[in-house]
């Protein structure tokens, strides 16, 4: 099934099987969607995946949120476990540098960060803030940034906020690996949940929206009942 490339497993539960086992390493992934469609928690049960297996992650807010809200946000949910934090997943806050610095700044942070931690897994959540503070240069951002990850031996999942029906992130699609959508739509009364794998450079992957839930215990699950 494979075809040679090194692959790292998402942890998420029926992704993995979609994709030929997991994610190419190194690789950039967009994890697209709109409010409350499981963005954090996908990129989140990714690196504690890593976290289990030895493996050093970087997750970068671009929200100012300090690791107190990102503890409070992590015991929603039984798969995190917060003695993580600050060793096997280390937590960066750009959210200040955001208002105060360019993106040249920005994007010196994040390779000096990842120069000191050494990460595997990388998270930076969400991107698309990003483009709210540096208009203009969010394109040159977003292909400086690419091109200085490419540069390590990480997979990074950015995660993109869109509007609901906005099929596709245009401005960051192009330059990722790879591109997952979440999305939610209204069928008999529930919103239910779905993921996609619109592309991912090098896999045979499953196409079309697969039914996701989000849980407690195990946060994003992909059901496999479809494929
Ligand atoms: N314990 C839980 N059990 C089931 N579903 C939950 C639980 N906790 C959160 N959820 C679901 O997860 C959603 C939030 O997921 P998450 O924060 O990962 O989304 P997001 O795409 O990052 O959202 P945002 O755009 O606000 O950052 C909630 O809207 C809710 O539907
Ligand atoms: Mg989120």
């Amino acid at each position: 099934m494979s075809n040679g490339l090194r692959r790292i497993t998402s942890g998420i539960s029926g992704l993995d099987e979609m994709i030929e086992g997991g994610i190419p390493f190194p690789s950039v992934v967009l994890v697209a969607g709109s409010a409350g469609t499981g963005k954090t928690t996908l990129a989140m049960k990714f690196l504690i995946d890593g976290a289990k297996k030895g493996e050093q992650g970087l997750f970068f807010t671009t929200l100012s949120e300090p690791t107190q809200w990102m503890l409070r946000y992590a015991s929603q949910f039984e798969f995190i476990k917060k003695e993580y934090f600050g060793t096997e997943i280390r937590y960066e806050d750009m959210g200040l540098m955001l208002q105060r610095d360019g993106y040249e700044e920005l994007l010196d942070f994040i390779d000096d960060k990842i120069a000191e931690i050494m990460p595997q897994r990388i998270v930076i959540d969400p991107i698309t803030v990003v483009g709210a503070f540096f208009e203009t240069d969010y394109r040159l951002f977003l292909f400086e940034l690419t091109n200085l990850l490419k540069n390590w031996q990480a997979v990074t999942v950015l995660t993109g906020e869109i509007n609901p029906g906005e099929i596709y992130p245009a401005q960051i699609s192009y330059a990722v690996d790879a591109v997952i959508l979440l999305s939610m739509m209204e069928e008999e009364g529930y919103r239910r949940k779905y993921l996609e794998v619109l592309k991912m450079r090098g896999t045979d992957h499953i196409s079309g929206r697969q039914p996701l839930v989000i849980t407690r215990e195990e946060g994003v699950i992909v059901l496999k009942s479809r494929f």
